[in-house]
């Protein structure tokens, strides 16, 4: 079968295909294949940075896997499968997926990611009917109600590329922390650093309670409510995660407040793929200068593939 993909040498083969699972945008239905010295990874969606696009023929998986039969789009969380809103035989798709024995409820999303609190309805298809789950990542677990907070597995990898900048001893201040993925993780990876998490949302708060005692992190400080308000007491952060994509510019201003000279701002943006990191860097530059702040760019990356021409993007950079 004719599918787009993208062409690495063989030996990043592996990080490469980590990664574009990160992203969502691999093809698992499709076998990745050897062309000389190089593989080609079947991809759903143009990415940029990883390698050559092209297009080739692939052979299909079969797996032994009892969900790999079905077809569709759906996303798994914990034992719960959740089809994408734009799936027409979401109710098929429902009966075949609580028939695997591997999913215990299927959902499917009545509406995009919303509102202030980041969050999606749902409609309930087939199982158990909840909508509280408990998902592994990266050697943490968290539990969470998908219906009242946000939370995407689609994060994983750049979840696991910040923790991994963390320097022990830090301090680390995560503006919109959600159940805590990026906090827990930061925390358990580095005990003597120290992690303050906080969320506008309520049953955000509760899960990521919930989630420090279950693994057992003791450096996690929890704030409520809304991060202007909540950095208050933070001096000289050394590291500051500012994810909330739509609107994470607006709270420069606050995290420039807390940082230290030398500190690390990890800043997510949604921007088009005609200006994906450029006029955000600009604005950046403009608010750290009423700071009395010069911005060094550490990092710029395409996180994930958002909407058409749309991308959900990290910009890292230092004040000094
Ligand atoms: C995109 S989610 C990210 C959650 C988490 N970092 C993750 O990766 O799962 C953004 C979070 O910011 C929270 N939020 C929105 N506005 C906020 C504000 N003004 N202050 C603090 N948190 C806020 C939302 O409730 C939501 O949990």
């Amino acid at each position: 079968m004719e599918s787009l993909c993208i062409r690495v040498p063989r030996k990043s083969g592996e990080i490469t295909r980590q990664k574009l699972i990160g992203l969502g945008a691999i093809d698992k239905n499709l076998k990745i294949k050897q062309d000389g010295e190089d593989l080609l990874i079947p991809i759903l969606m143009p990415v940029e940075g990883f390698g050559e696009l092209s297009k080739d023929d692939f052979e299909i998986l079969q797996k032994e896997d009892s969900l790999a039969g079905i077809v569709g789009a759906y996303e798994i969380l914990g034992d719960i499968a959740i089809i994408d809103q734009h799936e027409s035989d979401a109710q098929e798709m429902a009966d075949a997926l609580i028939k695997s024995r591997k999913i215990r409820t299927v959902l499917q999303a009545e509406s995009p990611i919303e509102g202030e609190y980041r969050t999606r309805k749902f409609l309930f298809l087939a199982g158990e009917k909840r909508t509280e789950t408990l998902y592994r990542e990266n050697g943490c677990r968290y539990l969470l109600d998908i219906a009242m907070v946000y939370f995407t597995p689609r994060l994983s990898t750049e979840r696991m590329r910040i923790a991994d900048e963390v320097k022990e001893g830090d301090k680390v201040v995560d503006m919109f922390a959600g159940v805590g993925p990026f906090s827990i993780l930061i925390a358990k990876k580095f005990p003597s650093s120290k992690v303050i998490a906080i969320d506008k949302n309520p049953v955000a708060i509760k899960y990521l309670r919930e989630n420090v005692r279950l693994n057992k992190v003791k450096n996690v400080e929890l704030r409520e409510g809304d991060a202007r308000e909540e950095v208050r007491g933070i001096l000289d952060a050394d590291r500051i995660i500012m994810n909330l994509p739509h609107n994470s510019i607006e709270f420069l201003d606050t995290a420039l407040r807390i940082i230290k000279k030398g500190g690390i701002i990890h800043l997510y943006a949604i921007t088009h793929e005609d200006d994906l990191f450029e006029g955000t860097l600009k604005q950046i530059e403009n608010i750290a200068q009423q700071f009395n702040f010069r911005v060094v760019p550490l990092d710029r990356r395409i996180v994930r593939p958002y909407a058409p021409y749309q991308y959900n993007i990290c910009i890292d950079f230092k004040v000094i």
